[in-house]
């Protein structure tokens, strides 16, 4: 969180005093103008249509949908912060960003470190091939001895440990980790390998951008929520309200149409 570009640290330092930093204990450094709490969003961009960079702008409905979010809120966006996807969970932690958007799934693992707002989005794994060639598996042991890809750190990723790699069915040296899914379906694309394992919501935009498809879909009923920290309850209870008043309007409706069509 910044203080008009002083980390919170070197603003405790600067305010100095004993009573300062207890007042500031629990809640933000920051300070909007208008006395509201400034937070800093971080995301993952190659993740479409989630978050994704546009002319060299980040864009997305990540990006609308927590802007939505934190409009009907106390607190003041002050930026937004691009990571690894690996990179998010630290960094919040680390106090660098306040909240995450980026199409995280919201799981037990996770949930020892951070915390999570309301689920947001719904997904299933999806397993993309390339269209024009001649591998269409239709269950995950079809990719048993094929070289295949994910996002270091997704639950894409585990899904390929849990059901491929630890039950024997793929060789670890099968798998490649990718720091976004961008390269991922890129070396898909130049048969480096032969299947991506990505959120099918996301697998469906890739499909309508470039020349792969979906294979099948593997049901994970997974949920999407904003990362937060373990202890900023306030702050946690602020973008809970923000989020129902956004879906009890038309905002969620409009922005699930901007970015996924109507539906
Ligand atoms: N939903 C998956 C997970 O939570 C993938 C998220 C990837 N997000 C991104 N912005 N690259 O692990």
């Amino acid at each position: 969180m910044s203080d008009d570009g002083l980390s919170r640290r070197q603003y405790l330092s600067t305010v100095g005093g004993t009573a300062v930093t207890v007042s500031l204990a629990g809640c933000f450094g920051g300070g909007g103008g208008d006395g509201s709490t400034e937070i800093t969003a971080g995301t993952a961009p190659g993740f479409p249509p989630f978050e994704m960079k546009q002319d060299g702008e980040l864009v997305g409905f990540d990006i609308d949908l927590l802007e939505a979010v934190i409009d009907e809120t106390d607190y003041t966006l002050a930026g937004w912060e691009e990571y690894e996807f690996k990179s998010l969970i630290p960094a919040l932690t680390n106090e660098n960003i306040d909240v995450v958007a980026a199409g995280m799934t919201i799981n037990d693992e996770r949930d020892q470190t951070i915390d999570f707002t309301d689920p947001y989005y719904s997904s299933n794994q999806a397993i993309v091939v390339r269209e024009d060639g001649d591998f269409a598996p239709s269950s995950l042991s079809d990719l048993a001895g094929r070289p295949i890809g994910a996002q270091k750190g997704t639950t894409g990723e585990t899904t390929v440990q849990d059901e491929l790699i630890s039950p024997g069915n793929l060789d670890e040296s099968n798998y490649n980790s990718y720091g976004n899914y961008v390269l991922a379906v890129e070396d898909l694309q130049n048969g480096n390998i032969d299947a991506v394992v990505i959120d099918e919501p996301v697998a469906q935009t890739f499909a309508a951008q470039r020349p792969v498809t979906i294979a099948f879909t593997y049901e994970t009923g997974e949920n999407f929520g904003f990362g937060v920290r373990d202890g900023d309850d306030e702050f946690t209870q602020a973008l809970n309200d923000g989020l129902s008043t956004v879906r009890d309007g038309s905002t969620y409706q409009d922005l699930t149409n901007k970015w996924f069509g109507q539906q």
